[in-house]
């Protein structure tokens, strides 16, 4: 009787250890995931590295040998070792952005203006949902805007000026509602500039010195301002 107890003991001292050996496990494979997800931002920022011309040096601390890109410099994380600001304007760097920008998932602000950057905008910046400010103006960008942008819904700052960025203004862009200030000003940009959506708050200011853009048609002011409409002002009758 007593010795039927004490297996029974045993057993639910095994079964505890056996708990307490795969919660060690689950941590550290939780843990292995999160370093790993964290060396995948270094990585991406690395191979930008790799592409880019530094006369200055100003990227000499991105070693791609760290655990984690939260100690290089122009580089900040949030508590969870991942990256929320690149801040590399007026650095001289020439060169382009690369398609691997869109895996910094948690990034806010990426301040890239008044550089020698080169090369197309990579439509995988539309994948950064949490970017607020994106400032690539003074550099030498050219191609599309990509149409991925409108996804940033979040972004508060879209700053492009005075790039060759050429094509249509995409539509998608009116989607974004937080946008406050846009500035697309000395560019190549053609076609009709979009009047809804957030882009009813923007002025020819943000759209200024590109030649093939046509002049924005303000709609017209809404009711309350109209002087009542004269019948006989060549308005359809009911002839
Ligand atoms: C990167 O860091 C490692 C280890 O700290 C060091 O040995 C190496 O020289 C560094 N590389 C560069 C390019 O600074
Ligand atoms: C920028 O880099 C170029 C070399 O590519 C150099 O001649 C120039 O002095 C640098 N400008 C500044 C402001 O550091
Ligand atoms: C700008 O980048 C181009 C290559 O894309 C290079 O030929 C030129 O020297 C760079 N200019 C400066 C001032 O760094
Ligand atoms: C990033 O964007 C590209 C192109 O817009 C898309 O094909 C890809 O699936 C996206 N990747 C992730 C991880 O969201
Ligand atoms: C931006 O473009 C405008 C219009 O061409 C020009 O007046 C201004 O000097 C440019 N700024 C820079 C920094 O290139
Ligand atoms: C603008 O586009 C036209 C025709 O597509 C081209 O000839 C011109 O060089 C471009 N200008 C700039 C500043 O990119
Ligand atoms: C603005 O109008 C275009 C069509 O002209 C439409 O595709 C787009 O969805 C509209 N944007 C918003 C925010 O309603």
């Amino acid at each position: 009787m007593a010795k039927a107890l004490g297996n029974v003991e045993e057993e639910d001292r095994r079964d505890m250890r056996m708990m307490g050996s795969l919660l060690l496990l689950a941590i550290l494979a939780f843990d292995l995931v999160l370093n790993v997800s964290a060396n995948a931002e270094g990585d991406a920022l690395y191979a930008w590295k790799t592409k880019l011309v530094d006369p200055n040096n100003v990227l000499q601390s991105w070693n791609a040998s760290l655990v984690n890109p939260c100690t290089w410099f122009h580089v900040t994380c949030n508590s969870d070792n991942s990256v929320v600001r690149i801040d590399l304007g007026d650095a001289n760097l020439s060169g382009p952005l690369v398609p691997q920008l869109g895996q910094l998932s948690n990034l806010q602000y990426l301040e890239v203006y008044s550089n020698n950057i080169s090369g197309t905008i990579p439509k995988e910046i539309g994948n950064l949902t949490k970017l607020v400010s994106l400032d690539l103006f003074f550099n030498r960008l050219s191609g599309p805007i990509p149409d991925t942008l409108g996804n940033l819904q979040r972004l508060r700052f879209l700053r492009l000026n005075n790039n060759s960025l050429s094509g249509n203004i995409p539509m998608s862009l009116t989607a974004i509602a937080s946008l406050q200030v846009l500035d697309l000003s000395s560019n190549n940009l053609t076609g009709d500039i979009p009047i809804n959506g957030s882009f009813a708050f923007f002025t020819p200011m943000s759209f200024r010195n590109n030649p093939g853009l046509k002049p924005q048609k303000f709609p017209p002011p809404p009711p309350r301002f109209q002087i009542a409409p004269t019948p006989s002002a060549g308005g359809p009758s009911s002839a």
